[in-house]
């Protein structure tokens, strides 16, 4: 009998411990690194875990390579917009309104949109940035396909082609037309769009901020042969925070992030300075209405543009590779219906739009005043942000 008790107890004992174990594994599951919600694409959330946290040993590959899938929505926030992967020429975001922010220019043009969730975040990056004494101003925002092929082919004509190249993308493949890329400066360097910027204490605020509020800054320094582009301190992209702190934090472009990269190995850092010049057209019209997307149209993928040269893996690249590269996986189209906007467009309010171009008075310090109507908010609202939010936009 009294055996049969010590037999129970240490069988009691063995059970107590797995179920601990156990529990242990789904506690940390629940704290995973991917979320597969809304989109079923999977995405990378935060810092590895440890294998003490999780209880779980990784294989050597979970380790180097967490599972990430390149996002080929058109209107999901991580979307993946490059040279490779190209948005369709009649995709438009259904929600664009234009920020309560200063801007470089007056009057209310196709440029002045955004996503209403890149607005938001915007309001709140400029808010920010004020209330450290940068005045940021935002200097072109959304661009229609049409639009980019105007600035591109202007830009082939003036600079040609491989100069224009490094700084202007082909229609198709500007993050412009996403809605969620905005080109920022300030009066320190005229509101142009030059590397200068980034060694301004302005530009060096945004870098060092803009990630708090879901930004990052898309082309940076030194990474001209993963993204294509060249160095472009005023460009930022809304990915939402979670991921704009991970790739911060990591010093990672959103090629890295994805293992991909836009460019053939042969792309040279440019020499000499750069300066952008996209949208400073005279002609440009004045919208009176936010752009909409056709009636009936569906959104679509960024369809993979099949490369000449085979993308190549960023990380751990071989000199000579003996494997064959990873061929990408063709983008598997997810139509949908085009989401309803969740608040009317907001338009500059101007009686007579075209006056609003050239005749607004300076300020006497040469400044740009505010925008009829437009407050800039002081309080800090980024605590009161839903986290869950950021990590998945994909139908907002
Ligand atoms: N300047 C960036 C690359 C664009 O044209 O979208
Ligand atoms: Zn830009």
């Amino acid at each position: 009998m009294k055996r049969a008790v010590v037999v129970f107890i240490a069988l009691i004992t063995v059970f107590a411990g797995l179920l601990s174990h156990q529990l242990g594994n789904i506690k940390a599951g629940s704290e995973g690194q991917t979320d597969t919600s809304d989109t079923g694409y999977e995405y990378y959330t935060g810092e590895d875990q440890s294998e003490e946290d999780s209880g779980v040993k990784k294989t050597a590959r979970q380790k180097k390579s967490p599972l990430i899938k390149v996002d080929t929505k058109e209107d999901s926030v991580t979307v993946l917009v490059n040279r490779q992967y190209r948005m369709s020429a009649d995709y438009i975001p259904a929600d664009l309104v234009v920020p309560n922010v200063r801007f470089s220019f007056y009057g209310t043009y196709e440029k002045s949109y955004v996503r209403q969730v890149t607005a938001d975040a915007l309001e709140k990056l400029f808010a920010a940035a004020e209330r450290d004494d940068v005045i940021l101003k935002a200097v072109s925002g959304y661009r229609s396909y049409a639009r980019q092929k105007e600035i591109y082919d202007r830009n082939v004509r003036s600079r040609g082609k491989s100069a224009t190249d490094l700084v202007s993308a082909k229609p198709g493949s500007s993050e412009h037309q996403t809605g969620l890329t905005l080109d920022v400066s300030s009066e320190s360097v005229g509101c142009a769009l030059e590397e200068s910027f980034g060694d301004t204490s302005d530009g060096k605020w945004l870098a060092k901020n803009c990630h708090k509020y879901g930004f990052i800054i898309r082309y940076p320094k030194d990474k001209t042969k993963i993204t294509g582009y060249s160095y472009e301190p005023w460009h930022i992209r809304y990915v939402g925070r979670k991921l704009a702190t991970y790739l911060y934090k990591k010093n990672m472009t959103l090629e890295e992030y994805y293992k991909t990269t836009t460019v053939d190995q042969q792309i040279r850092e440019p020499e000499g300075k750069i300066r952008d010049v996209p949208d400073d057209d005279k002609n440009e019209p004045v919208m009176t209405a936010a752009p909409t997307p056709k009636p009936g149209h569906k959104i679509s993928s960024v369809k993979p543009v099949t490369a000449t040269k085979k993308p190549v893996v960023t990380r751990k690249p071989t000199p000579k590779p003996t494997k064959k590269p990873v061929k990408k996986p063709a983008a598997k189209p997810t139509r949908k219906p085009a989401p309803e906007p969740t608040k009317k467009p907001v338009t500059t309010p101007a009686s007579d739009p075209a006056a609003n171009t050239t005749d607004t008075p300076s300020t006497p310090d040469g400044s740009i005043p505010e925008q009829d109507g437009v407050e800039t908010t002081t309080e800090d609202t980024i605590s009161q942000q839903n986290t869950d939010e950021d990590i998945n936009l994909g139908t907002k």
